[in-house]
């Protein structure tokens, strides 16, 4: 089979990464990196097979070029992926999408009409270990899912387009409507900092349907990383720790029990339970990997795109959402 021809757009902090799956070669997953284009030339060598491309006109007009990975700052993505699909190149981008709903929804409209692939970098969604949480909650493990509890916090990266909430909390939205297989109905917002102009620490509680209750917590200038969901059910709670580097489940048999008061059935009592606690095991790969070998196989026409452009929308949704929230003083906001 033929190469897929790829280009990375955007070489920072998190672009590195995906220059660093490409073997000396420019090789990986069935495709060639043939260039890399960033504002400022990479410190770090290139492959000797890959070109630095000193614009983005470059890749472009290169005809060869069938997909462009664009991993550059958020306010910079509307304007990027719309030439690369203008060009009729498939395209997978960092999340968020965009910073504006109405230019996540044009990118995925320009997207459908040149039949091209619109990706959304939402890495959780290639991660095994939140897979396998999935696959419990799905099973009925927990019981019912009540609530999920996540903190997202580190000592940087520090941004300065993009608030807590659209860099780091556009995270728990992707995975808390993936965990709970829908959107959420309300969001209310609230958050402050250092900077005047944005928010480095954020809190945002969302309702979803069937009475589950999600709060999200991220603030990047935080002494220790901490990358941690909780999701508690009426059976059952499952912790997932994203930093810890082997046991990222533990499945606690620990729940708050409503029973009947014996003294006036019309009453609950509540007592709790406490059982045993479980660390499964779980085949880890590279989440990064498994999405870019996805990216490279929905090209290829054998898998279809798990984390698409329809996906991206409706993250930003919600984002703008929390914003409206934070300009109505953290009033809850219905979707
Ligand atoms: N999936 C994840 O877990 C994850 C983690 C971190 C960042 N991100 C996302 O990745 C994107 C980039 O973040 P980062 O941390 O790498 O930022 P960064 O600032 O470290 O890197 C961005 C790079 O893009 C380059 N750049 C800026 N404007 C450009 C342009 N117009 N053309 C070409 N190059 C340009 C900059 O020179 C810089 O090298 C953001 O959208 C961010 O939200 C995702």
């Amino acid at each position: 089979m033929q190469k897929t021809i790829v280009a990375l757009i955007g070489c920072g902090y998190w672009g590195k990464n995906y220059l660093n799956l490409f073997n000396n070669d420019g090789v990986f997953g069935g495709a060639f990196l043939k260039y890399v284009h960033d504002l400022n030339p990479p410190t770090k060598s290139l492959p000797k097979e890959v070109t630095f491309a000193k614009d983005i006109a470059t890749i472009l007009n290169d005809s060869d070029v069938q997909a462009v990975i664009i991993a550059t700052p958020t306010k910079t993505h509307f304007d990027i992926a719309s030439q690369v699909l203008k060009a009729g190149k498939h395209v997978l981008i960092e999340k968020p999408l965009t910073l504006h709903l109405d230019e996540s929804e044009k990118l995925n409209e320009m997207a459908k009409s040149m039949r091209k692939i619109l990706m959304v970098g939402h890495i959780f969604k290639y991660n095994h270990a939140l897979r396998e949480l999935k696959r419990r909650i799905d099973a009925g493990e927990i019981g019912d899912l009540r609530y999920i509890d996540a903190r997202r916090v580190a000592l940087g990266p520090v941004r300065y387009d993009a608030s807590a909430l659209w860099d780091l909390i556009s995270h728990e939205v992707y995975i808390f409507m993936y965990l709970v297989g829908s959107a959420p109905i309300s969001v209310n917002y609230s958050g402050g900092g250092y900077m005047d102009t944005i928010d480095e620490i954020v809190s945002v509680n969302m309702k979803f349907p069937r009475k589950i209750f999600a709060s999200a917590y991220a603030n990047w200038a935080h002494p220790v990383k901490e990358r941690r969901i909780v999701v508690g059910g009426t059976k059952k709670a499952i912790v997932f720790d994203d930093v810890n580097p082997s046991e990222k489940l533990t499945i606690y048999d620990r729940s708050i029990e409503y029973l009947p008061n014996p003294n006036n059935f019309s009453e609950f009592q509540a007592g709790t339970r406490e059982g045993d606690i479980l660390i499964p095991k779980i085949n880890l790969s590279q989440p990064l990997v498994t999405e870019v070998e996805h990216f490279f196989k929905c090209i290829q026409g054998t898998e279809t795109c798990m984390s698409d452009g329809q996906d991206g929308i409706n993250v930003v949704k919600v984002l703008e959402a929390a914003e409206k929230s934070k300009k109505l003083g953290g009033a809850e906001v219905f979707l």
